[in-house]
């Protein structure tokens, strides 16, 4: 038995009850890992709620990163005692877990446990929103919604790396000042000023080339109002609430834009484009190109907490649980 977290029912940050769970041997392509750090992500807390449905009951968390204590059938390239991270297995807060290995990759010399654990979802997401979904060439001005955050931190830096102007939006001074670290070149507090306003006179009228938003509910009607004429809205979350239908016709006052919302499953569909997302983010965390922001970690019994403080717009770059 081993300590987790369980959810029996769905709902607020009180059903995530602190108990002893039976983590099974690993099975065919599986590993099983001792969590060092389970990283907390905004999809944990639509689990919780019932947003995205998961059969009862579940040990939330999808990634982390740890030790192999234990490798199954037909798996290879990793051994007992490697140090691997993890963006898709279900059940990570969890002081063991079981691991698909294909979405396992090792963790490089001089980065921390802590560290991957909080970036693999939230970067591989950054990866493949400004390389594939839009992928961000030098010159294009994009926005980019909520850059205080565990992907939005990531994505105004590999947006910038990419040769990208970028205009974040924030919620605080504190995260304001987080957003220029990383190296955002307009930073609008969008609770407080009309962002659209804001992108068309920073523009001089012309609009962005893209808006990554993981806000939603309350973002959606302006990002579409900021595109550029075929500038793309990739509508990747919804922290703020779900978007409503849209009449496809918007797309089209808006100067023939694109509306997408991808998913990262889809842009890690084989070992092979998971292996080259996952091997170019964490070099560059490795060499320091980008730079990860793990700002509280919480004991796996404070789950709730965490999921409180992220819902609650406290939190600033990822957050971890460590068992
Ligand atoms: N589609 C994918 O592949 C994929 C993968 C990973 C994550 N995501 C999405 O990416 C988004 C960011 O995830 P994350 O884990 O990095 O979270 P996060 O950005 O660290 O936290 C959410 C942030 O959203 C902003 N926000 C705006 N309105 C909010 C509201 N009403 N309630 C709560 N927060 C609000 C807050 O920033 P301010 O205080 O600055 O407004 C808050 O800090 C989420 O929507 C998540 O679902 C999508």
């Amino acid at each position: 038995m081993v300590d987790a977290v369980v959810v029996r029912a769905t709902g607020g940050p009180e059903v995530l009850e602190f108990a002893q769970i039976d983590v099974p041997e690993p099975g065919t392509g599986e590993l099983l890992v001792d969590v060092a750090a389970a990283g907390v992500n905004y999809i944990d807390t639509y689990h919780r709620r019932g947003l995205y449905p998961k059969d009862l009951p579940f040990t939330p968390g999808n990634e982390g990163a740890g030790v192999v204590a234990a490798v199954g059938p037909d798996v290879t390239g990793f051994a007992v005692g490697d140090h691997v991270a993890w963006a898709e297995a279900a059940g990570s807060y969890a002081q063991r877990a079981i691991v698909p290995a294909h979405s396992a990759f090792a963790v490089p010399e001089g980065v921390s446990d802590e560290v991957a654990a909080a970036s693999m979802l939230q970067g591989l997401t950054a990866h493949y929103l400004v390389t594939s979904t839009y992928p961000v060439k030098p010159g294009d001005t994009v926005l980019i919604h909520a850059a205080a955050g565990g992907v939005g931190l990531l994505l105004v830096q590999t947006a910038k790396s990419r040769g990208g102007k970028v205009i974040a939006t924030v919620s605080t001074a504190e995260k304001e000042d987080l957003a220029r670290g990383a190296g955002a070149d307009e930073v609008v507090r969008y609770t407080e000023t009309d962002f659209a306003e804001e992108v068309e006179r920073l523009t001089g009228g012309v609009g962005v080339a893209a808006v990554y938003d993981g806000v939603g509910k309350t973002t959606f009607d302006q990002s579409v109002d900021c595109l550029a004429t075929r500038g793309m809205l990739a509508l990747f979350g919804a922290s703020s609430g779900p978007v409503p239908p849209v009449d496809p016709q918007r797309l089209n006052a808006a100067g023939s834009v694109l509306l997408t919302r991808p998913k990262l499953g889809d842009f890690t569909r084989t070992a092979d484009e998971f292996a080259w997302r996952a091997g170019e983010l964490l070099s560059a965390i490795a060499d320091g190109s980008i730079s990860v922001t793990v700002s509280e970690r919480y004991p796996l019994a404070e789950a709730a907490r965490a999921h409180i403080d992220l819902q609650g717009r406290k939190t600033v770059g990822s957050i971890v649980l460590v068992p």
